[in-house]
């Protein structure tokens, strides 16, 4: 068999979320795209204790992380685009302390009202700092290093926020604490707040996925190592092996990537401040693909060196395209980003198997 029909299959099995692929036939692919990226990683890999827990074992939110996190869209989808969490009671009443997501729909719907654009319904720059802090504050674990993941230690640990990396975060982290003092003598902790806010922001664009959304995690107030976060200069080599760092193979670095669809920067080049990364930042949308792949960017769109390099990379094309198809990459790309974004939102979490999922509170 040629190669290029059965990467193009790879791709539909993994990132269009078909149901009737072989759970079996699934895996291998994955483990076989993976290979011919970088012939070292055999499948894609499961994390803290749901790589030993036995599947008789795994709670609800374990088993489904689990599937997540093998691409098995046989078991499960990684957004939920149907299920719609109903209060059980008003706020401190006992019915609603005694269901854990009870407290999380109270703060989903205040999160939600705070990313609505002020007109035409597209999510505004809150929002934008959401989805890049749930990034930041989870992306400092290294699976090799240790340390750092999504623990809350970008607003709780003193320091991690006035790193440079973490410019143009301040309007999401001064929100972070003005929530966290309102929301935390409810019950929830600052690293299931920051990543509540994630998913809520994404979904809240335009075409954005519903991300399946988990809530369970450690707080910590320990900074995270440095230099474990991307560099806009960083080539895609470089960006590669930190993301294999984390567990995050290329076709989920290149979903993730694709957040850059409602980014628009300030500090990468101070004289185009406010100069978005595709055309139309406000909305979650697949044309950051086709413009950053593009010969020329449109007029006004800035493009990130690293994100050139990656749409340059030949291993990354088939993802590249996949994603940037106008008929149907939308579909493969929200899929491909919130299978990714849920492994995102772990990285660290040491009992995944006590998380308890929530993605009913979503808008
Ligand atoms: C591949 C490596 C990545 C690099 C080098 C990178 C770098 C950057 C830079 C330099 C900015 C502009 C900051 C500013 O000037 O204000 C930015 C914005 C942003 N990034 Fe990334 N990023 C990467 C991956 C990601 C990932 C994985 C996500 C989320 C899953 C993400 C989400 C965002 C968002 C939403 C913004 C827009 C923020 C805003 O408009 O205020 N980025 N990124
Ligand atoms: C971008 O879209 C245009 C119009 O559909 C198409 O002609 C072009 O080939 C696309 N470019 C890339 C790099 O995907
Ligand atoms: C949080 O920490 C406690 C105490 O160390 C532990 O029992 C629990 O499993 C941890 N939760 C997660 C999600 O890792």
């Amino acid at each position: 068999m040629a190669v290029k029909p059965l990467f193009l299959l790879t791709l539909t099995l993994i990132w269009l979320g078909t149901s009737w692929a072989h759970p079996g036939m699934a895996k291998a692919l994955a483990g076989l795209s993976s290979l011919a990226q970088r012939q070292s990683i055999p499948e894609t890999e499961l994390l803290a204790d749901l790589k030993t827990l036995p599947d008789d074992a795994l709670s609800p939110a374990g088993w489904t992380i689990k599937n997540i996190l093998l691409i098995n869209r046989a078991a499960v989808l990684p957004q939920d685009l149907g299920t719609v969490y109903t209060v059980p009671g008003p706020l401190d009443s006992p019915e609603c302390r005694s269901n854990t997501c009870c407290v999380w729909k109270y703060i989903a719907d205040v999160m939600a009202a705070a990313f609505r654009g002020s007109g035409g319904g597209e999510c505004n720059e809150l929002a934008r700092q959401a989805v890049r802090l749930g990034f930041h504050d989870a992306g400092t674990w290294s699976k090799t290093k240790g340390g750092g993941g999504a623990d809350g230690s970008i607003i709780l640990a003193p320091g991690e926020m006035a790193r440079s990396e973490n410019r143009g975060l301040e309007a999401i982290a001064a929100q972070m604490m003005a929530w966290y003092a309102v929301w935390h003598p409810h019950g929830a902790g600052m690293a299931d707040l920051i990543q509540m806010a994630a998913t809520v922001a994404a979904v809240s664009c335009p075409l954005g996925p519903r991300v399946r959304s988990f809530v369970g995690r450690n707080d910590s107030a320990v900074p995270a190592p440095e230099g474990r976060l991307p560099d806009e200069t960083d080539d895609a080599e470089t960006l590669v092996a930190l993301f294999e760092d984390k567990t995050i193979v290329l076709g989920e670095l290149i979903a993730l990537v694709g957040a850059h669809t409602t980014s628009i920067q300030r500090f990468v080049d101070v004289f185009r401040a406010g100069s978005p990364q595709d055309s139309t930042p406000g909305v979650w949308d697949v044309l950051y693909y086709n413009e950053t792949a593009s010969e020329e960017p449109p007029p006004g769109v800035f493009r990130f060196e690293s994100d050139e390099s990656l749409s340059r990379y030949p291993p990354a094309q088939e993802f590249w395209q996949a994603f940037a198809n106008p008929a149907d990459g939308q579909t493969a790309w929200n899929n491909g980003y919130a299978g990714a974004y849920v492994r995102l939102s772990v990285l660290g979490v040491e009992h995944l198997n006590d998380l308890k999922e929530c993605t009913g509170v979503l808008p």
